[in-house]
């Protein structure tokens, strides 16, 4: 990060096509593998992930494939239920402020994912701390679940940065940046 630089702040996350970052029961287990998807290489250009009490209790922390990327990330956890001593792993915070976020962007680090889920982007959303929408469609309906941004939010101009297709899954990255100024 430049000097003077704020860290960005990226609502990276997968997608189906109508809308769900969860099925019904909370599982995520309808996003397809894809060779040309290197989870090293999308870990890397973060050190912080940013997540909600709900997001943060599905984490496959212990995961023999998948907890090594966790590893070396600082996981802070947005809860008003959670108590801290128990949880010696993740920051958490109750209370979703403006300064807690400014303040975030301006420390030394790398990009910051906004790792989810939808109620947490909902939030963040409102106080106009989302720098880009970073979506991974998968070609699936999933009928219901947890929605990519539940209702009631505000309306968001987005501007559209870049796509990717991979071809063996079907995964459509879809890359936007949030335009100031809302609707
Ligand atoms: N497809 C993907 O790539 C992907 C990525 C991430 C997550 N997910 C899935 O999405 C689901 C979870 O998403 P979700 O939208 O239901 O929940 P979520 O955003 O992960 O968590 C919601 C919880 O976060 C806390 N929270 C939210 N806003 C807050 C605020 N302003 N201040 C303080 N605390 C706040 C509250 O915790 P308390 O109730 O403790 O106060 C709230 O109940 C899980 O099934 C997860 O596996 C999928």
């Amino acid at each position: 990060m430049k000097e003077n630089q704020k860290r960005r702040i990226r609502y990276q996350v997968a997608c189906s096509l109508d809308g769900y970052i969860a099925g019904p029961n909370g599982e995520v287990n309808w996003i397809p593998d894809d060779p040309g998807i290197d989870f090293s290489v999308l870990f890397a250009q973060f050190d912080t992930l940013l997540m909600g009490r709900r997001t943060y209790e599905a984490l496959p922390l212990d995961d023999p494939t998948y907890g090594h990327l966790y590893a070396d990330k600082e996981l802070i956890v947005f809860s008003r239920t959670l108590r801290p001593e128990t949880h010696p792993r993740a920051t958490i915070v109750a209370e979703l402020t403006p300064t807690y976020l400014e303040q975030l962007r301006l420390q030394p680090g790398k990009d910051i994912w906004l790792f989810g889920g939808g109620e947490l982007f909902r939030s963040l959303l409102e106080l106009g701390f989302v720098d880009t929408v970073e979506l991974a469609v998968a070609p699936i309906l999933l009928g219901g679940g947890t929605p990519f941004l539940p209702s009631p939010a505000p309306r968001q101009r987005l501007k559209l940065l870049g796509q990717q297709l991979y071809a063996q899954s079907g995964i459509v990255l879809l890359n936007y940046a949030v335009m100031p100024g809302g609707a």
